[in-house]
């Protein structure tokens, strides 16, 4: 995937639309791209057009609606090469397992898939499926290597599906992707030439051979964060404990295990950061002993005795040359006055504190909410929103401080 820079004018968004239950959304969807400054052109697979009509997309996008590959009145009009040299960015919403399939092995059998494979532009895929089909290694791998490629996943989300299972599948809510596009599209290059080094992810900490103790960060924020740091410019090191998200492309990523291990990372890489966000959940304690064998249930009770682990975050605060320091704090009550005092008792320049008291915003979730904390005593309270959005809204506020800044930091 190439460096994402957009011209001046009018992003152009191709919208691709494949076959699933979800494409009856894309009108709601094409309206939230156009309202959000979005050219918007619409391709259909023969599947889409069972779901919703052409028409329908047409009148929303005010354009012709592309479907054959073969339309030798479109070719001639707007060709598939046109269309993919004419687009700025390239959604495809809903993204099928069969699409993701074919998307993957460069297939070029319909006019959406030859578009994909005769553009270069940015490609972001808003996946939808049956919860089986997406738990099927088959589709994991397909994204996973959709993802190593450097296209943008956006969800899916969790809930009940048209079939009536329950699980992970569904497609994003239309304001979601706009809003997450949008983050994604517009982003300035408001940290080039800066060097940021993010944490993300838990990390595990090994009891024995089989048990550990560790906790639910999947690694979204961090890496959302990664991504948005990329798209404004910087050299992004990405320090990762173990999760199930493939490489942001253009980020150096060094994926460690447990605490121990970040921090030795983080050190080599944080001397000539600009930037630091500690994001990563790291393991406050880890065992004393790490056992060769697994331990045996011999007794009813059994104690595990545990040692602090180096702060990773303060460590970096209290280097002599430090970057700009950003930390996370995650609490499930008092939540400005936890904040507050990680900010100032870890040095700090910024802190932002996610409530993870609810299910669905902070650990393991698609969004979070947080209150932004700033050593000059300001703060700002960033509204429950899409990772993607909130990793825009925090590198942009790193932007403003790191250029009022610069001078203030203490650098060589
Ligand atoms: O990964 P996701 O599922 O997307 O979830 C995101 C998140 C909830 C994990 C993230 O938003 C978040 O809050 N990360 C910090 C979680 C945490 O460990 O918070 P804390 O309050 O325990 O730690 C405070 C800060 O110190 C954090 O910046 C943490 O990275 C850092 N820390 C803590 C301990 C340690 N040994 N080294 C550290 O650097």
């Amino acid at each position: 995937m190439p460096d994402i820079t957009f011209p001046s004018h009018k992003i152009k968004l191709l919208l691709g639309v494949c076959g699933g239950i979800a494409a009856y959304k894309c009108a709601d969807l094409v309206r939230r791209l156009i309202e959000r400054d979005f050219d918007v052109r619409v391709v259909m697979t023969a599947a889409a057009t069972e779901f919703i009509t052409p028409m329908t997309l047409q009148a929303v996008s005010g354009h012709p609606v592309h479907m054959d590959q073969f339309d030798a009145e479109m070719e001639a009009g707007m060709g598939h090469i046109e269309l993919a040299r004419w687009a700025d960015i390239i959604l495809v919403a809903p993204a099928t397992a069969n699409s993701l399939a074919k998307f993957v092995h460069g297939e070029a059998d319909n006019l959406l898939t030859t578009i994909l494979l005769a553009s270069n532009a940015p490609l972001i895929l808003a996946p939808a499926m049956n919860q089986q089909m997406w738990k099927n290694p088959t589709t994991e791998q397909n994204l996973a290597s959709l993802a190593k490629l450097g296209h943008t996943i956006l969800g899916p989300g969790v809930g009940e599906q048209a079939c009536g299972d329950v699980g992970a599948g569904r497609m994003l809510e239309p304001l979601d992707i706009a809003q997450r596009v949008q983050a994604i599209a517009f982003a300035k290059q408001s940290l080039a030439g800066k060097t940021v080094v993010i944490t993300a992810g838990p990390t595990v900490e090994a009891i024995d051979p089989v048990r550990y103790i560790s906790n639910h960060s999947s690694g979204k924020m961090g890496y959302a964060i990664a991504k948005a740091a990329q798209r404004a410019g910087a050299h992004v090191e990405l320090v990762s404990g173990p999760v199930h998200l493939g490489d942001p492309s253009n980020v150096v990523v060094t994926r460690v295990t447990s605490a121990a291990e970040m921090l030795q990372t983080v050190k080599d890489k944080v001397a000539n950061a600009d930037v630091f966000i500690g994001c990563a959940a790291v393991a406050d304690y880890s065992p004393v002993e790490v056992f060769c064998h697994k331990i045996k249930k011999n007794d009813e009770q059994m104690s595990l005795k545990l040692q602090r682990n180096t702060d990773i975050l303060a460590w970096v605060a209290a280097q002599p040359n430090r970057p700009y320091v950003v930390g996370f704090a995650a609490e499930s009550q008092n939540l400005r006055e936890f904040a507050t005092k990680k900010l100032h008792k870890k040095k700090l320049n910024m802190i932002c504190a996610n409530d993870i008291s609810s299910d669905c915003l902070g650990f393991n979730s698609e969004n979070n909410a947080l209150l932004v904390l700033f050593d000059d005593g300001s703060e700002k309270i960033l509204n429950v929103a899409a990772k993607e959005v909130l990793a825009q809204n925090i590198i942009d506020e790193i932007a403003l401080a790191v250029g009022e800044n610069d001078s203030s930091i203490n650098r060589e």
